[in-house]
């Protein structure tokens, strides 16, 4: 029989070079915070060789946390060292393991400025740049507009960042920017004439009802830079290479993530996308304890239909949920099954085959996708590498 993710990480060996020193690590402000676990934001010194000082993440179980807790941190310690170094994952830097018994464990990581994608394309969503084409259904990335009203300002651009380069000018009669006119002059002249309204529909599920999952890592998340950004359609489909890659590399290190969503991806600079909290929520959700707490334990609405009825978890469940995250994005992190509760009965209506209809911007193909996700036959979903290519494609393979 295969190993749950806990007798896995216990074969798995803790690497001490990663031992860093208590007293170089400055602990900062909270990032996020739930039941049993903070992640701080800190200062540690030395932690890269390239670096004096530098900015991360430490995450650490609270005082009250009990033993199944701490063994949830030791198994993500684990899984991170066995998984090594990724770029669109989030990178163990270091640990602080050696007062464990006294149940002080860090878990210390690199720290992404923009926080989880969730609460990022939910801050933004107001300046979204769908660049959907409505006539080809293909996406133009010369569509590169800004709805323009008397108080619109672009704020918030960090100088590397490749979005920093959109600053408002005058708008056309049509109230849009055009590329051209962004740039004024510096790049091709290839905006399409016509526009694409950009409507945000109204949410009829807040982000923060009852029915998102908050568990104990991860609720009341605060990200850093609340800076404005601009998002477009083409960073949606780089996000969605980005995490696709970064899956393919933890299903290539046989690792399952268990619980991929867009609460669970972070936004570094350039627009960079790491995965994180791989294999700490698996072990959450066996916990007596967690459960209740009655916090949405389980994230019904990200489940495959086998996980769902046989708990079985695997990398083709890491697929249906890559699909659900699919749908966050292209939604802009709406609540995936508007209206519906997390229940049995929505598990039912699935296994009687109905999916969520296509989120307001992904074109047919991008919807298509998330279908193959949705497969009921586990099999017949595509894998994170195929996946990968497909995204490519959509990018022009020039990623
Ligand atoms: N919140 C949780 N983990 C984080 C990280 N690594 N960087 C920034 N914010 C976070």
């Amino acid at each position: 029989p295969a190993l749950t993710l806990d007798e896995q990480a216990d074969l798995l060996p803790y690497d001490r070079s990663f031992e860093f020193p208590r007293d170089k690590l400055k602990l900062g402000k909270q990032l996020g915070a739930g039941a049993f676990g903070v992640v701080l934001k800190a200062h540690a010194e030395g932690i890269r060789p390239d670096e004096k000082e530098t900015v991360v993440a430490v995450k650490m179980v609270k005082r009250i946390a009990d033993n199944e807790v701490m063994r949830a941190l030791v198994t993500e310690l684990k899984i991170l060292v066995h998984l090594g170094p990724n770029l669109n994952v989030v990178n163990l830097l270091g640990a602080v393991t050696k007062n464990i018994a006294k149940r002080e464990l860090m878990v210390i990581v690199e720290y992404c400025r923009y926080g989880n994608l969730q609460n990022f394309l939910l801050r933004n969503r107001e300046r979204f740049i769908n660049q959907i084409n409505p006539e080809t259904d293909k996406i133009d990335p010369t569509i590169i507009k800004q709805r323009f009203s008397d108080n619109f300002e672009l704020r918030g651009n960090s100088d590397n960042d490749p979005r920093s380069g959109t600053r408002p000018g005058r708008p056309n009669s049509s109230g849009y920017l055009r590329q051209s006119d962004l740039y004024e002059g510096q790049m091709d002249s290839c905006a399409t004439e016509q526009t694409v309204m950009t409507t945000i529909p109204e949410d009829d599920d807040h982000i923060l009802s009852n029915n998102s999952i908050q568990p104990a890592w991860r609720s009341n998340y605060k990200p850093d830079s609340t800076e404005a950004m601009t998002i477009t359609t083409t960073d949606l489909v780089s996000y969605a290479f980005q995490v696709a890659r970064g899956m393919d590399y933890l299903s290539s290190r046989k690792v399952l993530h268990g619980d991929l969503a867009a609460r669970n991806i972070l936004l570094c600079e350039n627009n960079i996308v790491k995965i994180c909290d791989f294999g700490l929520a698996r072990s959450m959700y066996k916990s007596e304890n967690y459960k209740k707490q009655g916090e949405a334990p389980l994230p019904i609405k990200w489940l495959a239909l086998e996980s769902f009825s046989d708990h079985i978890f695997s990398t083709y469940t890491d697929v249906w949920s890559f699909g659900i995250v699919l749908w966050e994005f292209f939604s802009l992190a709406k609540v995936p099954y508007p209206g519906m509760e997390p229940n049995q009965s929505l598990y039912l209506k699935i296994k009687d085959g109905y999916r969520m209809e296509k989120p307001p911007f992904a074109n047919d193909e991008l919807y298509d996708i998330m279908l193959e996700c949705w497969s009921a036959n586990p099999e017949s979903r595509p894998l994170f590498n195929v996946l990968e290519k497909y995204f490519a494609r959509m990018l022009g393979d020039d990623v």
